[in-house]
């Protein structure tokens, strides 16, 4: 694959955790949902970082994956645009962690905000761990090993993917200047042709010497544009650009999911841990009865005290539900004491069931007929292999490692 073509994959992971939420679908799945159409994408279930943290109870990971899956499926990922797949089943991932290993400085995995927070968040558990240490290493072979541009991911991921640009550029640096490369180079720029080497040539100077972004990307238009060049040209002459070597491990972006928290049934961000989730395929009686008792606005005591929206939960709901005229109709009606809070909450109730609908019937097939999840899973994996094989040949070519 050329890095043109891998600017063009996506690649996201979860961490295998059972039931998923409907915070989940706002925060990520739709998101998904909306880039599987724009981009070649690839979604797996991070099941050895489930390992990381919870090492001593690994028996729940087996059942947490196919749930999530399923999950996934219910919301509308869909296995014809995405390739889904599970991490362990791919093991090129760990010979890619094993030989960034040997170029990472520790000091790097120490200053990633995620290794002390989460040590002292899990305090309860025992994270003086050399897995623990090196999990954000481990989602850098995630990463890198499909060459993926793009990863979406929330806030507190976006040190990982950071951290992984730092990896690739060393990586790159230390093993893309194969001894020969200027040459291989300039040899290159040759078969681009009298006219397009030349502007190639002095755009690359442009860059190099004064730093021009516009000369680097028009320098990159030329290039993509070429159809009579090799593969491995091609990429010699992306990295010849930057003054480096070959680019083998692109640097990946993060594609920051900028969806607002969803609130849960008290109000704060929903999450497992604070017990107030409304489950992704949660039965239609459990999200009446949920939402039904959540608690309002303690002004409103009786039905005749007006209350503030602003101060309520259910309202915060409304916002991410409802439309403008229902908003309007709530705050009047509440400020008022016009409406009771049985009243407000129907048309919540209603909004989720309607959100759910399609989820529950898509995921009804895949609950009834196990084997078709798996299929699927078995076809994401292969892909995934396949790509994962070919970069793990480039990369053990580039350290040297490729005798028999
Ligand atoms: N670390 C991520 C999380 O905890 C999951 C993950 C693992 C991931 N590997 C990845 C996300 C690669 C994006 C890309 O949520
Ligand atoms: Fe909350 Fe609606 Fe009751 Fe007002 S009417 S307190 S917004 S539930």
């Amino acid at each position: 694959m050329s890095l043109h073509e891998s600017q063009k994959r996506v690649l996201s992971g979860m961490r295998p955790t059972g039931r998923l939420h409907l915070g989940h679908y706002h925060g990520v799945l739709k998101n998904w949902v909306k880039l599987q159409h724009e981009y070649d994408c690839m979604f797996f279930v991070a099941d050895w970082h489930a390992l990381t943290t919870h090492y001593e109870d690994p028996g729940q990971i087996e059942e947490h994956v196919w749930t999530m899956v399923i999950d996934w499926l219910a919301a509308g990922v869909n296995p014809g645009s995405a390739s889904l797949f599970i991490q362990s089943r791919v093991p090129e991932h760990a010979e890619l962690h094993l030989l960034l290993s040997m170029m990472t400085p520790l000091s790097w995995l120490e200053r990633v905000p995620s290794y002390k927070d989460q040590q002292a968040k899990l305090n309860e558990r025992d994270l003086a761990t050399y897995g623990f240490l090196g999990y954000p290493l481990l989602q850098s072979a995630d990463i890198l090993i499909y060459k993926a541009g793009h990863v979406p991911v929330g806030a507190d991921q976006v040190p990982h993917v950071e951290m992984t640009r730092e990896i690739a550029r060393r990586f790159n640096h230390l093993y893309g200047k194969q001894s020969g490369f200027e040459q291989q180079a300039e040899e290159a720029i040759k078969k681009l042709g009298r006219k397009s080497g030349a502007i190639y040539r002095e755009l690359r100077k442009e860059f190099l010497e004064k730093g021009s972004q516009e000369s680097l990307e028009k320098a990159q238009a030329i290039l993509r544009e070429q159809s009579n060049i090799s593969l491995g040209d091609r990429d010699r002459l992306y990295g010849y650009l930057e003054g480096g070597g070959k680019i083998i491990l692109p640097e990946p972006q993060s594609l920051l999911t900028d969806s607002p928290v969803m609130p849960g049934l008290d109000g704060q961000k929903m999450s497992k841990s604070y017990n107030n989730t409304i489950a992704l395929r949660e039965a239609p009686a459990l999200v009446e009865q949920k939402i039904k008792t959540m608690t309002t606005d303690p002004a409103r005591v009786r039905r005749t005290d007006p209350g503030d929206p602003n101060k309520c939960p259910v309202f915060k709901l409304h916002e991410v539900y409802s439309a403008e005229s229902t908003r309007d109709w709530v705050r009047q009606g509440c400020t008022t004491a016009g409406i009771g809070c049985i009243d407000c909450k129907r048309p919540l109730i209603d909004a989720v069931l309607e959100e759910q609908k399609p989820m529950r019937e898509r995921a009804r097939q895949y609950e009834e007929n196990p084997d078709l999840v798996k299929s699927i899973v078995a076809e994401g994996c292969e892909k995934a292999r396949n790509v994962a094989k070919a970069t793990l040949e480039d990369v053990r070519a580039a350290m040297g490692l490729d005798y028999r």
